[in-house]
């Protein structure tokens, strides 16, 4: 995929998302840019607390009511929807345009409604008719109710007739989270954020959801935004992949280049902690230390406290964005022609090797 013949749908710049907390402010965004390209999947990373969440909530207008986008822009169709502060103007996007799915179905399902008929409500909400003279309310319960069993098929749901007046409760993990993706999808929004999707599920399942997105995503044309801490999930689902240590997207880049040629020191401690990247008998790799507290200011890169490989600079000031290729940028010190060279750690150099054998086998075959 050639990003730069790629239309952008969502464009977030410099954006700064700030919390208040018993009298106090954070910072939890700290000036992040990204862009969204239609069609895409983009996988965000990063450990627990580095602002996945809050980051992407905030193209919702799904921020708690403590928060708020304290500066920057968030573009999608060419509004800058960051500046909006009314329910009637966030429903035009919430759901209809952007949707999301969590980590945990029972949250987001209603457990006094059955399933049928929380697709339909979504179905009769927002349903773009096709016909823009045709208002929504034209749509008659028979024909909600084939739409929203089209849909219960759509996500693979066997039975779709029973299911349909089921209520979550009677359903398994699994299926439950193919219904909330079901309601997600049922207002054919442009783009679906998928925060933990899987996180809740057995292995066998989440492969399964995981392969259900991606039909989905072709079928409707969806961008979607993966988000985990699990580098080893967004391997095999992402065309991209955002890398996010406190409240800064650090690197960024196609999904092999953040695996097979990492430049940012934080990434390639995530790439090390990998679960599957351990040697047997060797204890796993983890990052040293805590990320840092996001009530005071950050001063050069937030990660030089816990980075071997740290510069003096790193601590002075905060890195500037370095191209490695026009799809691949990291915002490290090390990147600068000034730096000295640094070799990355072995593990990482695993990761390459490993891919060369596979190649080379696949090539002998
Ligand atoms: N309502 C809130 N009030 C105060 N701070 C908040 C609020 N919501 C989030 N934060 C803070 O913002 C930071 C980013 O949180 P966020 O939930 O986006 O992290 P995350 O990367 O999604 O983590 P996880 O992987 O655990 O879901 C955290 O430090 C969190 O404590
Ligand atoms: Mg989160």
């Amino acid at each position: 995929m050639d990003y730069r013949q790629t239309e952008i749908v969502l464009s977030a710049r410099d954006v700064v998302i700030k919390f208040t907390l018993r009298g106090k402010t954070l910072t939890a965004i700290r000036g992040v840019s990204l862009d969204l390209y239609k069609g895409e999947s983009l996988a965000i990373v990063g450990e627990s607390g580095s602002g996945k969440s809050v980051f992407t909530k905030s193209f919702m207008g799904m921020l708690d009511a403590n928060g708020w986008v304290d500066s920057g822009e968030i573009l999608y169709e060419g509004k800058n929807i960051a500046r909006y502060k009314t329910e009637k103007e966030w429903l035009e996007i919430r759901g209809k345009e952007i949707a999301m799915v969590f980590q945990d179905p029972m949250t987001s399902l209603n457990p006094l409604k059955t399933v049928g008929l929380q697709i339909r409500e979504t179905v009769e909400l927002h349903r773009k008719t096709a016909n823009a003279a045709l208002t929504v309310s034209a749509l008659k319960a028979s024909e909600t109710k084939a739409i929203a069993l089209e849909i219960l098929r759509d996500v693979g749901i066997t039975e779709p007739e029973r299911r349909y007046n089921q209520y979550p409760h009677e359903l398994s993990g699994g299926m439950r989270q193919r219904v909330v993706i079901a309601v997600a999808v049922a207002c054919r929004p442009n783009v679906l954020i998928c925060d933990e999707p899987t996180t809740a599920l057995d292995v066998t399942i989440q492969a399964q959801i995981l392969a259900l997105l991606r039909r989905l995503q072709e079928k409707y044309r969806l961008t979607i935004v993966y988000i985990t801490h699990d580098l080893g999930v967004v391997a095999n689902v992402a065309d991209r992949i955002a890398v996010m240590y406190a409240g800064d997207v650090v690197e960024c880049g196609a999904c092999d280049e953040i695996f097979y040629d990492p430049q940012h020191p934080y990434t390639w401690a995530l790439l090390s902690s990998l679960p599957q990247l351990g040697v047997k008998g060797e204890p796993l790799f983890a990052i040293r230390g805590a990320p840092p507290s996001l009530y005071k200011e950050i001063r050069g890169d937030a990660f030089a406290p816990r980075n071997p490989y740290a510069l003096l600079i790193d601590f002075e000031e905060r890195p500037p964005w370095f191209e490695v290729s026009p799809t691949h940028k990291a915002r490290t010190w090390l990147l600068d022609p000034r730096a000295p060279r640094v070799t990355p750690p072995p593990l990482i150099a695993r990761i390459r090797e490993r891919r060369e054998r596979r190649e080379a086998a696949d090539d002998a075959r």
